[in-house]
């Protein structure tokens, strides 16, 4: 090989092998900052953050001072705060056969100017097996319980948007980083953690509908007409319950793991429902499905999910498809150079580009957008997943409802998408280019005077 040749071999080696350590460098630098996440370093968190993210950001308060016994803490806590005490006598941790009851220490520590509140590490120093199941539950990837808090903090319009607008989303994606979300503190009941009450707390509302759909179907109806007369200390296994609650659908025996038999993934992109690894899962799903039904049933439904997701992205992909031709003529208006950029992608100031899809990143790129391109985020992100999770729980008027729904998004974004030809032509015409909605658009809603004091 001639020495020019070499080159072309060892200079982009090279380069990698600087790339590589700068980029681990720059994770791990953009990961240590006052913050959580990839944005750490732009995003500090409010007090209340302690209470949801106790393992990164608690601090105990000052005023009470002393190393106390279990029967100390319980003494002036009932005074203090009886209903904590009430129901942790209630518990089982309070009312162990034959050995001593887990109290206050345990769980917080003694020294009250150093307490803690439990991160799922100290449940699972005695709970091995939901906390070994849960930690487990990664190699799913997302969406899980175990990412939720990571996948919450990574995702750009979080840091992009004033801190006081999102730091809800910090209280539901909690699961991860607390073992408290199902079976609340002090109770610590598991019959609590099985029924569905338990879980729509957070899972309800437009992009992830489960309770209302779960409700509206054949099983939410008959839990909520009879189960109040039901015995929910009985384990969620095979022959216990006439109909599932979410739990027992997706924690079935137990399995502290909600990501184990899941195919669509939230409903987001199109998936292909029959590689031979989302075959494994289906067999999970069918395996449960048969604790109640014939064999043959559930295949036919879980198929029947298939054909909406189908039908569901035929419609997506029309949509996207004319945006993107919109993108193509440059005739988004405003277009991509016209607004602001978010304040954590700044180098879309210089090569700016509307971000059509998953793919492109859209999912954190829907405020400051064209009407035409917020029509279409809001037809995948709203109508869309409430089809998918229609389907998936059952309703069948949900379903009807999310298809309508598509249906209208998609006429209306048509009908958008000849009005911004037609306009680019006139304009074209007339001055022979297109005119410049920058002035009129670049102070946006989330522009950087936003962020003070993120
Ligand atoms: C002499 C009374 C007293 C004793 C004993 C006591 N606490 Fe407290 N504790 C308090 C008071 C008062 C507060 C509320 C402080 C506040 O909100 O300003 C508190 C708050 C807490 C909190 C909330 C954490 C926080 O920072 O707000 C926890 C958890 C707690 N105590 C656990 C314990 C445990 C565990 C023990 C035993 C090791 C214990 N306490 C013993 C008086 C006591
Ligand atoms: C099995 C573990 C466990 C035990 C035992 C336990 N706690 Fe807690 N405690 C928790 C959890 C979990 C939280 C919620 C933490 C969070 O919000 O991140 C909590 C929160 C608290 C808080 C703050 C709650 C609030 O809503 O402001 C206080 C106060 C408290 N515990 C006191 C006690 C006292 C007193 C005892 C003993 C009677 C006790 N805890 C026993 C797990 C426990
Ligand atoms: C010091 C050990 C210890 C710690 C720490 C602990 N537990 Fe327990 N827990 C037990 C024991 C022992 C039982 C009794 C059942 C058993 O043996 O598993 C129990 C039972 C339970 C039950 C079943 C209660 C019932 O009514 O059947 C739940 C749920 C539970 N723990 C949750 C938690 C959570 C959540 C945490 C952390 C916030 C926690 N535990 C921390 C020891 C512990
Ligand atoms: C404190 C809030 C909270 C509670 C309570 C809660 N979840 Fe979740 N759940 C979440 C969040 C947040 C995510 C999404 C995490 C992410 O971004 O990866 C999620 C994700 C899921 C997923 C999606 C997994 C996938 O692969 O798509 C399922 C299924 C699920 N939860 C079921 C349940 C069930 C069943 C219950 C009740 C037994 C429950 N959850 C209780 C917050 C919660
Ligand atoms: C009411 C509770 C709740 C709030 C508030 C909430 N989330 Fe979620 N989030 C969920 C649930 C539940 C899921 C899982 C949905 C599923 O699998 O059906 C989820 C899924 C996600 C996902 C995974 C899907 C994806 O797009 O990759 C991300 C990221 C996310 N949420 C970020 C956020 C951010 C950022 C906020 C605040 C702006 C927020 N969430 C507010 C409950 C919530
Ligand atoms: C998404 C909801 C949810 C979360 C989060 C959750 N649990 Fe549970 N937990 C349940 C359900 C549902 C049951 C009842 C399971 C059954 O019927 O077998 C349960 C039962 C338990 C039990 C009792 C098991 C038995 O056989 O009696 C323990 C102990 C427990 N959980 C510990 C934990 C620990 C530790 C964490 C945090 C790592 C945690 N849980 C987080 C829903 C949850
Ligand atoms: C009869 C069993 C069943 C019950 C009951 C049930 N679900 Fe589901 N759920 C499903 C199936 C099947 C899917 C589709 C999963 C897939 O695509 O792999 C699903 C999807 C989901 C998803 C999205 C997970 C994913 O992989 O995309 C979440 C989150 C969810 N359900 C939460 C709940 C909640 C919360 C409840 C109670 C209010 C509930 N479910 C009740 C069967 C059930
Ligand atoms: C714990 C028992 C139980 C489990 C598990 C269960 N179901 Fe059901 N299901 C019922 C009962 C009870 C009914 C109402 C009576 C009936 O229509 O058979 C029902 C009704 C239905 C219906 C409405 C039937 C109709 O003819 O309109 C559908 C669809 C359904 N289930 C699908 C599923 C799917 C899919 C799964 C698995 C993901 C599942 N079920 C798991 C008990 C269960």
């Amino acid at each position: 090989m001639s020495g020019g040749r070499v080159r072309y071999v060892w200079v982009p080696v090279a380069l990698v092998l600087v790339a590589i350590p700068l980029g681990l460098v720059y994770v791990h630098w953009s990961k240590s900052g006052p913050g959580a996440g990839l944005y750490s370093q732009v995003w500090s968190p409010d007090p209340v953050q302690g209470w949801w993210d106790p393992g990164r950001f608690f601090q105990p308060v000052q005023g009470v001072q002393g190393v106390f016994a279990a029967d100390q803490c319980i003494q002036c806590h009932e005074a203090i705060t009886p209903g904590i005490v009430a129901d942790w006598r209630a518990s089982r941790h309070a009312r162990l056969a034959e050995k001593e009851p887990v109290a206050c220490p345990d769980c917080h520590g003694a020294d009250h100017q150093r307490l803690h509140l439990p991160t799922p590490e100290v449940c699972g120093a005695c709970h091995a097996k939901q906390h070994g199941d849960f930690q487990d539950e990664a190699r799913y990837g997302f969406p899980s319980h175990v990412l939720a808090m990571e996948r919450a903090v990574d995702a750009k319009h979080f840091a992009d948007k004033p801190k006081a607008e999102v730091q809800a989303c910090v209280q539901c994606h909690s699961v991860a980083t607390k073992c408290d979300s199902c079976h609340t503190r002090h109770r610590f009941d598991p019959a609590e953690a099985r029924r569905p009450e338990a879980c729509i707390t957070c899972h309800s509302g437009p992009p992830h509908p489960d309770d209302e759909t779960y409700f509206a179907s054949a099983h939410g109806r008959i839990v909520r007409e009879e189960g109040d007369a039901w015995d929910w200390s009985k384990p969620l296994a095979k022959g216990n319950y006439k109909a599932p609650s979410c739990a027992y659908c997706h924690m079935d025996r137990g399995r502290h793991q909600v990501a184990d038999k899941s195919l669509w993934k939230f409903g987001l992109l199109e998936v292909n429902p029959q590689t031979s690894g989302n075959r494994v899962l289906r067999e999970r799903w069918v395996a449960l499905c048969m604790d109640c039904h014939a064999e043959g049933q559930s295949r036919d439904w879980l198929a029947g999910l298939d054909r909406e997701r189908k039908v569901a992205w035929g419609k997506l992909y029309a949509a996207e498809g004319l945006l993107k031709g919109l993108r193509a003529d440059d005739l988004l208006h405003p277009g991509p150079s016209e607004r602001p950029t978010y304040p954590m992608d700044a180098p879309d100031g210089l090569m700016a580009r509307a971000r059509i899809g998953y793919y492109e990143g859209q999912a954190s790129a829907f405020y400051n957008v064209s009407g035409i391109e917020r029509a279409y985020f809001e037809m995948w992100y709203f109508d869309n997943l409430g089809s998918y999770k229609a389907a998936a729980h059952n309703d069948a008027e949900g379903v009807t409802r999310g298809h309508a729904a598509m249906d209208k998004a998609f006429a209306n974004i048509q009908f958008q998408a000849e009005a911004l030809r037609t306009l680019g032509e006139a304009e074209q015409a007339r001055d022979g280019h297109r005119s410049n909605a920058g002035d009129l658009w670049l102070a946006g809603p989330y522009t950087e005077a936003n962020r003070v004091g993120n």
